[in-house]
């Protein structure tokens, strides 16, 4: 059994309510538990976190050192700008997928760059909440041990 920490970054804790055309109508509820029970029916579980802090994000992979296999992370906007989010990742050197639920290809220019995405095992985008769940499945076939 292991555990993955699932982390999702600023303005998440709006989903349900916030621009339903892109980003569905599933709340941060929803998608975490989703994510639970997807986990625990393969034997493993998940640490659900969204904050609109950075440091908080940033805390919270340097714990994750301490006991997951990997992390799922949706880094909202931070995705975009934020360095010390990636040194976290590199410094942990945890596997992770990046996940976005709209497709940042398609919207504004600036949202086609994240400071992840090379360094991630895969990235995820425009699938809605979908894409947690495939992105978690990738992170425990890659990570687990069967
Ligand atoms: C997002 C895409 C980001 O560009 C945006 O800032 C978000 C959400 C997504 O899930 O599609 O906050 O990460």
């Amino acid at each position: 059994m292991a555990t993955y920490l699932v982390l999702h970054g600023p303005n998440l804790n709006l989903l349900g309510t916030r621009e339903p055309e892109l980003y569905g109508s599933q709340t941060l509820a929803d998608i975490n538990a989703g994510l639970a029970e997807f986990a625990a029916n393969v034997g493993h579980d998940v640490r659900c976190l969204q904050s609109n802090a950075e440091h908080e994000l940033v805390d919270a992979i340097h714990a994750a050192k301490a006991d997951c296999a990997g992390v799922l992370i949706n880094p909202g906007a931070f995705g975009h700008t934020s360095i010390a989010i990636r040194d976290a990742l590199l410094g942990v050197g945890l596997p992770f997928v990046e996940v976005h639920l709209s497709n940042v290809y398609a919207r504004e220019d600036f949202r086609r760059q994240t400071y992840l995405s090379d360094i991630a095992l895969g990235v995820i985008t425009g699938l809605r909440a979908n894409g947690y769940r495939y992105g978690l499945d990738y992170l425990i076939e890659a990570t687990s041990e069967g």
